[in-house]
C-alpha cells in the first residue's frame, strides 16, 4: 500500500513526513533543524534578522548533526535589504555543505532569487496574501507557503490577513492554473496530525510547522515560555505591534505578531498610540520581565495552535505523533 504521507514535497528533499520545520528566528536554531531533519522533516535554520554569527555559529551546529538529512534556513526579506551577510556566506559554502532550501519571508524575494539560484539552492517563498503569488513566481520560488494568520510570529495584520482554512485552497488552485510545478505548504495552526491531514486534504504538498515545533526540548526558546504555552490555550493569544514596539524591531506595514497575549500586552492595548509616541516605560517594565524570565509582561511566541500543545518532548516524538495520526485520520 503506498504512504498516505508521500508527496511531491517528501519526493523532492527525501522525508519521511511532509513537514518542513519553520525557520523561527532564535528558536529553531542548530539542535531543533537537526532532529527535525533526522526526523524525517526538511529542517529549517531561522536565520531571522540576519545575523551573521548566529546563522554560522547555528547552521554549522545543524550541519554536524544532521549528517546527510535535509536542512536549509530562513530569513526575514526586509531586513536582507539592510544586510544580506549570513545569506551570502550560506551560498558561499562549499556544494556538499549547502542548504537544500533558503526561505524568504516578508518582502520582495527577486532581488535575492538569481544568487540563490545560481547555488543551485531551493527558494521557498512565505505568502500571506495571493497578490504576493505572482512576485514568488517571478522569484522562481520552488516551494510557496501559503500562511494563515493563525500563525505564531509575525503575519498580515487584522485588516489583511487570511485565515488557513480558505488561503490554502484558494492558493492551490491559482498554482494548478499558473504554476503547476511549484509546491505548496500550509502554515498557521497546524500541529498534530489532525490539522496535517487537513493541509492535505485543502491540496496542499505539506505543512509548514512553527509553534508545535518551538515547544520542544531542543528548541532554543526559553523554559519559562514554554511553560507558559503548555499552560495557555488557543484563545489565548493576540496580533498587535505591541511586542515589536517594545523590541525595537522597525517592522513595516502591513506585519505584526502573533503571541501570548499576557498581562502587559492587554493593559496596553487600548492605549497603541500612546505606546508608539512614548514607548519608554513600557520598555523599561518589559526589559526587566525579560531579563527576570517574567512572562506576565515577557513574550513567549506562539500562535492559536498553542491550544493543541500540551507538552515539551523530542522534535522528533512530536514529529512521529503527527506522522502517525496523519496517516490514522487519512486512511
Ligand atoms: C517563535 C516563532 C518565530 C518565527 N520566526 C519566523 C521567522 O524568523 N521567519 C519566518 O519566515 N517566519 C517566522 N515565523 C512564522 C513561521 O514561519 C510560520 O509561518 C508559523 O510558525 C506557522 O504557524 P504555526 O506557528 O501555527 O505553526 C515564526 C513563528 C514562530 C512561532
Amino acid at each position: 500500500m503506498s504512504d498516505r504521507l508521500a508527496t511531491r514535497l517528501t519526493r523532492r528533499y527525501g522525508l519521511a513526513l511532509p513537514v518542513v520545520l519553520a525557520p523561527m528566528a532564535l528558536a529553531a536554531g542548530g539542535a531543533l533543524a537537526a532532529a527535525c531533519a533526522r526526523g524525517g522533516a526538511l529542517g529549517l535554520v531561522g536565520g531571522g534578522y540576519g545575523d551573521l554569527d548566529w546563522t554560522r555559529r547555528e547552521y554549522t551546529l545543524a550541519r554536524q548533526l544532521a549528517g546527510h538529512a535535509a536542512l536549509g534556513c530562513g530569513f526575514i526579506t526586509w531586513k536582507l535589504d539592510q544586510d544580506a551577510s549570513a545569506l551570502v556566506w550560506l551560498l558561499d559554502r562549499p556544494a556538499d555543505q549547502l542548504p537544500r532550501a533558503l526561505m524568504l519571508s516578508f518582502g520582495d524575494p527577486r532581488p535575492y532569487a538569481a544568487r540563490i539560484a545560481r547555488a543551485g539552492v531551493d527558494l521557498i517563498c512565505q505568502v500571506q496574501q495571493l497578490a504576493q503569488l505572482p512576485q514568488a513566481i517571478e522569484a522562481g520560488a520552488t516551494v510557496v507557503v501559503a500562511q494563515g494568520a493563525e500563525a505564531g510570529g509575525h503575519g498580515m495584520n487584522a485588516l489583511n490577513g487570511r485565515a488557513t482554512l480558505s488561503f490554502v485552497p484558494e492558493v492551490a488552485d491559482w498554482l494548478a492554473a499558473q504554476a503547476p510545478d511549484t509546491l505548496l505548504l500550509a502554515a498557521g495552526g497546524i500541529a498534530d496530525g489532525r490539522t496535517l491531514a487537513a493541509a492535505l486534504m485543502l491540496g496542499a504538498d505539506g505543512a509548514l510547522v512553527g509553534s508545535r515545533l518551538w515547544a520542544t526540548r531542543e528548541s532554543l526558546a526559553a523554559e519559562g515560555a514554554k511553560r507558559q504555552a503548555i499552560g495557555t490555550d488557543g484563545d489565548g493569544t493576540a496580533r498587535s505591534s505591541i511586542f515589536d514596539i517594545l523590541r525595537r524591531k522597525n517592522w513595516p506595514e502591513p506585519y505584526d505578531f502573533r503571541a501570548i497575549r499576557n498581562d502587559l500586552h492587554r493593559r496596553l492595548e487600548p492605549q497603541l498610540d500612546s505606546l508608539r509616541a512614548h514607548p519608554e516605560a513600557a520598555r523599561a517594565e518589559y526589559e526587566a520581565a525579560v531579563a527576570a524570565g517574567d512572562y506576565s509582561a515577557a513574550h513567549a511566541t506562539v500562535g492559536e495552535a498553542v491550544g493543541l500543545i500540551n507538552d515539551a518532548p523530542a522534535a522528533q516524538a512530536v514529529l512521529q505523533r503527527m506522522a502517525d495520526q496523519a496517516r490514522e485520520r487519512l486512511g
